[in-house]
């Protein structure tokens, strides 16, 4: 990748408003087309996303272009001063294709061909999708490629799903292939296939897992998945192709998907993989606030959790939102509107963890189909006098004041390690409890609840107002002072030796139960868990108990020497029977069988410590425990004071100023202790320092 594509395109130095606009659904409106703009200059938009399902309006037979009308949207943006972010169409495809060439039509994992319809609907692999998909994006990258509109590639939407097609079986085979050197016997091995009489004698048996076939052999569904990525981001390479010759220095994303289906990182492919392919990252979020089964703040520590994943996806570079709703999420199970302040409280929620954009979905309703009802910024009655066109404009309006923003980064000396192939390996693993049991296609899935464990450690920093980055197992931790790892259950190769060195060096690990348990092809270690954590965690695993929702026990941490710290702290689901070797033992089970047995340790390790927490610990236990870490180790929070539950404060910087995010995610007036340091109120321009009042969704953005 070009270092100078690396950033933003240097055309733009402000934050990015608007999103997506459909004016191919309006063709025959023009009216509407020359009203919108008026609309996006009054509510301050400066940005739209175009054509992302336009193809068949661009190309309504084959080889028939109909530019002209993309040409005139393209130049009455340019001629307004709106910026745009031009989408190549492969997400849907016309109906003439799928009819002409079958082959584009995805297989599911039951065998059975798709028929033409809805969208995302294509095979990866098909040379004709690829060829098509190659062909539409050179037209559009010579037609604009000098237009002063375009900032930027959109390629295709919410890449994901699977295909299981015969083309796609015989790539997933050559896949395989050279994985494994052609070396059969080193792929039985790998998937442990003497398990149920399943050893492969040729390479033609392989098919890829299917409710009607295979899906016992863990090492098989990951590489599935594994095939997945790599073949979903080769037909994103080919789709750039024409696009990196023709425009070297326009910069390209592709919308990820936030929490559907389960932060798009389950089915689907590895965004840390992917990552590495764009320019710059974006992504889609659709919380479903306002809900009656989380508080307003649980589900903001969520958000910042995912907005943190997507900045660290490429080691802290701004990301942007592509798509957010300005009102409500239609494919919700309650179609709950945004409470007024929320919008703002969001989106500045959004640029508080690195974004550099409020985008859309989506500027104005359609007529007709099955999105008429979705939250967008323009209403069906078409004019600007409505709540949310209104907050839409505020929105705008606070962007265009905090400007030198823009571009600024957000450093953290924390991080938390959350990693997809361990998140599909966990998912997999028959053991431990049935939570939140699924069907995912052929995957019945026991989920154990590993995002909500990472998420709630990380609760810890978003409450102390202390940055922390998401990371995966393959980032380097040597520019953090604690990276916090639970259930670390897949340890792929190097990564030991990598937290060895980290600890050695001076660095502090806290991994829990469930960790250390097995290799990239999810085969246990052998000679005892947490297998290469043993050394550095100084305890052995011999057993893990699970308990019934209304079972606890508890961690007695009488006489230890964690001051600050209770006598005594209730612990859940699973508890880890463990044995301190080198380490010291902090904490201990009340309870049971294993009462007085080893529940919380830390071993001293070269210059570091590593903790380990046998047993799934509550909110009580980790906020204590971290906070204690993020004093000892000399953590900086972002303001001095204490914040109240529900609020947290973020922090963005450049090199000549702090910008700080004060949010309040409650429905009550809270008081927020500043100190003595002076800010600026970049909203108000008012001086404001030692306590500030913050109204139910109330945000303010300091400087200091
Ligand atoms: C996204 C998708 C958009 C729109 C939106 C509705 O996942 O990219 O095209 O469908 O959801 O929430």
């Amino acid at each position: 990748m070009n270092k100078e594509l690396s950033v933003l395109n240097s055309k733009i130095n402000v934050f990015l408003h608007g999103g997506d606009y459909n004016p191919d659904q309006w063709l025959n409106y023009p009216e509407i087309l020359k009203e919108d703009v008026r609309l996006m200059k009054l509510a301050n938009c400066n940005c739209v996303t175009i054509n992302i399902f336009g193809w068949s309006a661009i190309e309504p037979e084959e080889g028939n272009y109909t530019f002209e009308w993309l040409d005139k949207i393209m130049n009455d943006m340019v001629a307004n001063n709106i910026h745009v972010i031009l989408a190549t169409p492969s997400g849907a495809r016309p109906a003439w294709m799928s009819e002409k060439y079958p082959e584009v039509l995805r297989v599911s994992s039951d065998r059975g061909k798709n028929l033409h319809g809805q969208r995302h609907n294509h095979c990866f692999t098909s040379p004709v999708y690829r060829k098509k998909t190659y062909e539409i994006n050179k037209l559009l990258a010579e037609r604009y490629k000098d237009h002063p509109a375009l900032i930027m590639w959109h390629i295709s939407n919410e890449y994901s799903g699977e295909c299981h097609c015969e083309l796609c079986q015989e790539a997933f085979r050559n896949w395989l292939k050279k994985k494994y050197d052609n070396n059969l016997d080193k792929l039985n091995e790998a998937w442990w296939t003497g398990f149920w009489s399943h050893k492969l004698t040729n390479w033609s048996q392989i098919e890829s897992p299917s409710e009607k076939g295979e899906k016992f052999v863990h090492g098989h569904n990951l590489d599935w998945q594994r095939f997945v990525t790599d073949q979903t981001i080769d037909f994103y390479k080919n789709e750039i192709l024409p696009i990196r010759t023709i425009t070297p220095n326009i910069p390209v994303t592709t919308n990820f998907m936030g929490s559907y289906p389960h932060m798009g990182l389950y089915i689907g492919f590895d965004c840390w993989k992917f990552a590495e392919e764009v320019d710059v990252v974006s992504w889609d979020s659709y919380p479903a606030w306002h809900n009656n089964f989380e508080s307003t703040y649980d589900l903001a520590v969520n958000v910042s959790f995912v907005h943190d994943i997507y900045r660290s996806l490429k080691g802290g570079q701004p990301f942007l939102i592509m798509e957010n709703t300005p009102s409500l999420v239609n494919w919700q199970d309650v179609n709950k509107l945004k409470r007024p302040g929320m919008h703002l409280l969001s989106s500045m929620q959004g640029l508080a963890h690195g974004a550099d954009s409020i985008l859309y979905f989506q500027w104005r309703k359609g007529r007709g189909a099955s999105e008429k009802f979705h939250g967008a910024v323009v209403d069906h009655s078409g004019q600007e006098n409505t709540r949310v066109f209104r907050e839409v404009s505020e929105v705008g309006e606070v962007l265009k004041k905090l400007q030198e923003i823009q571009g600024s980064i957000k450093e953290s000396e924390v991080a938390i390690i959350y990693d997809v192939e361990n998140r599909w390996a966990i998912d997999d693993a028959q053991c431990l409890k049935k939570e939140n049991k699924e069907h995912e296609g052929y995957r019945q899935v026991d989920r154990k609840r590993y995002e909500e464990t990472c998420q709630k450690a990380y609760k810890a920093f978003w409450n102390r107002g202390v940055s922390a980055d998401v990371i995966n197992m393959d980032c380097d931790f040597s520019k953090y002072k604690l990276v916090v790892a639970p259930m670390l259950y897949m340890v792929r190769p190097k990564v030991a030796d990598r937290i060895n060195e980290f600890v050695k060096q001076g660095g502090t690990l806290v991994t829990t139960y469930f960790s250390g348990i097995v290799d990239e092809n999810d085969l246990c270690f052998l000679g005892g868990f947490p297998g290469p954590l043993r050394e550095v965690t100084g305890i052995w695993a011999e057993e893990i108990d699970s308990l019934y929702e209304n079972e606890v026990n508890y961690i007695e941490l009488k006489g230890s020497k964690i001051d600050s710290l209770k006598e005594s702290y209730e612990v859940k689901d699973y508890c880890d029977l463990i044995h301190a070797e080198t380490a010291e033992v902090l904490g201990v089970y009340k309870n049971d069988f294993y009462a007085n047995m080893p529940a919380l340790t830390v071993n001293n390790y070269g210059k570091g410590k590593a903790y380990y927490i046998a047993a799934r610990t509550g909110e009580d236990f980790n906020n204590d425990f971290y906070s204690k870490l993020i004093d000892d180790l000399n953590i900086k929070s972002v303001i001095d004071g204490k914040l109240p539950k529900g609020v947290t404060a973020q922090m963005r910087s450049n090199k000549d100023n702090k910008y700080i995010f004060v949010m309040n995610f409650t429905e009550e007036e809270k008081k927020i202790s500043l100190g003595e340091t002076i800010y600026i109120d970049m909203l108000s321009g008012e001086a404001l320092s030692k306590e500030i009042h913050m109204d139910k969704y109330g945000v303010k953005i300091l400087k200091e």
